[in-house]
Order: structure tokens, then C-alpha cells, then sequence
């Protein structure tokens, strides 16, 4: 004789109550930051060599410790930097400081914050991936928003090959459609 199959409904795995800002907090506080790679990315200056930035007001959204920020400010851009993570922008603030440059260093949630005016060009480095795919149409309308007619949107689409996340896969033809060519002027020779 066996035990018959139980048929009470299995236990719901505890549900994560936390915010976003909450969750990415306790990762920066964990030193769960395997995205961060403690200097800047080699694309960033390939973008400056090819003088592909067409002004001096830069934004970074979710800018982590932000060596980007700072690279830019020492070489003379008008960069503000925002990350709703509090270690994230206490080191962005000491990276600044250290460097001896300034930018202006935001601690806000992307989705409500608004620039005094458009900017020139936005940095965008795994902030997209990081968010919810369900968020990213909105996150798009900002980026648009952000930018100034005429302006860069310089961006680098993680792509893990791998399902779930953060961070997420920024499949290639997805980001053609959520950056539509009717918003956006793609470069002549991408991958
Ligand atoms: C994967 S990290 C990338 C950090 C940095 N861009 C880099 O490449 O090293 C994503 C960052 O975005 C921030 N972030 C996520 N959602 C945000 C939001 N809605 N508003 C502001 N910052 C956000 C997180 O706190 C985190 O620091």
C-alpha cells in the first residue's frame, strides 16, 4: 500500500514584497554588482573618438557607480548622472570627487524625474536590461522625451542569449521595434 497523492495545492513561494529601488539597493549594499566593471566601457571611447556625441549635456540613466560619468566630466561634458540606488550614487558622488570633477548626480526614479531641458546625448548602459521588458515601451517614451531634436542616444543592448532576468536580454530585433525607425535614426552599419 502507498500514500495516496496529496492534493493540497503547493505552498506559494513567498512573495517579494520589495520596491525596485529596494531591490537594487540591497544588491549595490550585497556587493551583488557582477555589471559592474570598474572602469569604463571601451564603446564610450569609441563614441568619443568618432565625435559621436553632438553637444555638451549628457545624461546617464541608472548610472551605478558611473565611471562613464565621471570619464565625461573630465573631459569638459555637462553630465548628469541619476540612480534611485543610494550606495550606487554615494559612489558616483566619491568617484566624482576624487577625480576632482563635477556633474550633477541625481538620486530619483527615472520614471518621475524630468531634466530642466532636452538633452544633447544619453548614455544608456545596462539600465534597460535591467528593468521589466513590460516597462520598457515607457522606458523608451523617456529616453525620447530626454533628448533634444537631433540627439544621440548611445546605447549598448546586453545580450545574455538567456531567458529571464534582470539582467534581460535586449534581443536585437526586439530593440528595432521598441526603438522604431519612425523615432529613431538608427546608425547606417549596425550589427
Ligand atoms: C545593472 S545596473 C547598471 C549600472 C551602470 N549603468 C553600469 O553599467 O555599471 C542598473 C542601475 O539602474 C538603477 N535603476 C534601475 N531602475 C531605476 C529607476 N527606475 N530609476 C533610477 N535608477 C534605476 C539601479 O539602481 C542600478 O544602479
Amino acid at each position: 500500500m502507498s500514500d495516496a497523492p496529496s492534493t493540497a495545492p503547493a505552498p506559494k513561494p513567498e512573495q517579494d514584497t520589495r520596491t525596485p529601488q529596494e531591490k537594487w539597493e540591497h544588491r549595490w549594499q550585497k556587493g551583488r554588482t557582477a555589471w559592474d566593471r570598474g572602469s569604463i566601457n571601451p564603446a564610450l571611447n569609441q563614441w568619443l573618438a568618432a565625435d559621436a556625441i553632438p553637444g555638451p549635456r549628457v545624461l546617464i540613466p541608472g548610472a551605478g557607480t558611473g565611471y562613464e560619468a565621471v570619464e565625461l566630466a573630465r573631459r569638459g561634458y555637462d553630465v548628469t548622472a541619476i540612480d534611485f540606488a543610494p550606495t550606487a550614487v554615494a559612489r558616483l558622488r566619491q568617484q566624482l570627487k576624487t577625480a576632482g570633477v563635477d556633474a550633477v548626480v541625481v538620486e530619483d526614479d527615472f520614471f518621475r524625474w524630468q531634466p530642466e531641458q532636452p538633452v544633447d546625448a544619453i548614455y544608456e548602459q545596462t539600465s534597460l536590461c535591467a528593468l521589466e521588458p513590460t516597462q520598457w515601451p515607457a522606458y523608451e517614451q523617456r529616453l525620447h522625451q530626454w533628448l533634444r531634436p537631433g540627439g544621440a542616444l548611445l546605447a549598448l543592448f546586453m545580450q545574455t542569449e538567456q531567458p529571464g532576468g534582470p539582467p534581460y536580454h535586449c534581443a536585437l530585433e526586439q530593440m528595432h521595434a521598441l526603438f522604431p525607425e519612425s523615432r529613431w535614426r538608427w546608425p547606417p552599419v549596425h550589427p
